[in-house]
């Protein structure tokens, strides 16, 4: 449905170019909610203002519908009026002096005759549960109210495609919460193809069918959330979608075949992972799992030299409510898991830890936060 290629887009800055994108390249499929996600300054809204039509690549193509509405190939560049999209800006940018009719109305007000736009208003103002509200001035609203405003005049004009740029970013941490499984449940039931702008991981993985992990400029990995989170190809997708444990270790043995199995020797025992870096005997890697995919038990006899398990002692826990946050120490090395919040260990407590081979994955030891060395 939507078709970005190696899109390129630089900037004038104070002190000559700032490159912001280089390379970007990714598909959104029908009806899909995809997700760029990424650090502040990463390039995720100039990639939706690139989208829009609102900036002007230097380089790449893009595709809306089997359509190009831009090409730097041949000069296609279609206007934004044109593109068939529906957008909602980083700060919505409702307009103060209007009502919440004439604010959702404003988009259909060239094309359609006065009873056409009175009835489609109504109708999408009915399906964001804004119909009482019309009359309002819009700044006489809440923050999920004038989001809902926002999003229905993205939506009113029946576009293709949806840009939403950290539409809640506004919002207070409990709304926020509340209005990601309304927008996903509307995302749905329109069918609406959209790419979706956070910086906000959990976010994010609550959202999305794909997300796309951006970092200066560059889309370093996409998939699914919960490959992305428990499966990571890159270390730094590893370390921006949560808490991570990274272990230093040396490969021992590794398959041949990306997903066989690799045993590497650690500081904190032996340890059976999926394989999922290039290897030599000996190679210094880094060992990853996630502290939700650590087993705490009591200490038990007879554990010590099997692989992926070991005794450490409890330092510090941190209760989170759903869960509490376990740090302990092995070796001199540091682990994080999670504890069940009526199985908390006490600090001091020695306890065993397992990870399952399939949660462990390894990152060469020199895997760096850089893009561009990665390539
Ligand atoms: N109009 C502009 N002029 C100059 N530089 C710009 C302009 N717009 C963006 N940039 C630069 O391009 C880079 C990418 O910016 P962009 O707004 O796309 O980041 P972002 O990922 O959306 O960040 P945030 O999460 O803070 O919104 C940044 O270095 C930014 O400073
Ligand atoms: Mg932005």
């Amino acid at each position: 449905m939507i078709s970005v290629r190696d899109l390129e887009k630089s900037f004038a800055g104070a002190r000559g170019e700032v490159r912001a994108l280089s390379g970007v390249s990714f598909e959104v499929g029908k009806g899909e909610l995809f997700t760029l996600l990424g650090p502040s300054g990463c390039g995720k809204t100039t990639t939706l203002r690139c989208i829009a039509g609102l900036e002007l690549p230097l380089a790449g193509e893009i595709r809306i519908e089997d359509r190009p509405v831009f090409s730097a190939v041949d000069g296609t560049f279609v206007p934004p009026e044109r593109r068939n999209i529906g957008m909602v800006f980083q700060s919505y940018a409702i307009w103060p002096h209007m009502t919440v009719f004439q604010n959702v109305a404003y988009p259909l007000a060239k094309e359609a005759s006065r009873s056409e736009i009175g009835e489609r208003v109504a109708r999408i103002l009915d399906r964001l549960s804004l119909g009482a509200l019309a009359d309002r001035l819009a700044p006489n609203l809440s923050g999920g109210q004038q989001q809902r405003v926002a999003l229905a005049r993205a939506l009113v004009a029946q576009p293709q495609v949806l840009l939403l740029d950290e539409p809640l970013s506004n919002l207070d941490a409990k709304l926020r919460e509340q209005m990601r499984f309304e927008l996903k449940a509307l995302q749905e039931s329109f069918g609406i193809t959209t790419v979706y702008v956070t910086h906000d991981q959990e976010e994010a993985l609550a959202l999305s069918d794909r997300i796309g992990l951006m970092q200066e400029g560059s889309l370093v990995e996409v998939g699914s959330p919960a490959d992305l989170y428990l499966h990571p190809a890159h270390k730094i997708t590893a370390d921006f979608l949560g808490t991570a444990n990274f272990i230093p270790a040396h490969v021992q043995r590794g398959g041949n075949q990306p997903g066989d199995e690799m045993l590497l020797e650690s500081p904190i025992g032996s340890f059976v992972a999926r394989r999922s870096v290039e290897w030599q005997p000996g190679m210094a890697a880094q060992l990853f799992f996630r502290p939700e995919c650590v087993d705490l038990g009591e200490e038990t006899a007879g554990a010590d030299g099997a692989p992926n398990r070991g005794s450490a002692i409890v330092e510090r826990v941190t209760f989170l409510g759903n869960a509490a946050d376990v740090i302990m120490r092995c070796n001199e090395v540091r682990l994080r898991a999670r504890a069940h919040p009526t199985r908390i260990p006490a600090v001091g407590q020695r306890v065993c830890f397992s990870v399952a081979p399939g949660s462990c994955m390894v990152f060469r030891a020199d895997s760096s936060v850089d893009v561009r060395k990665r390539a």
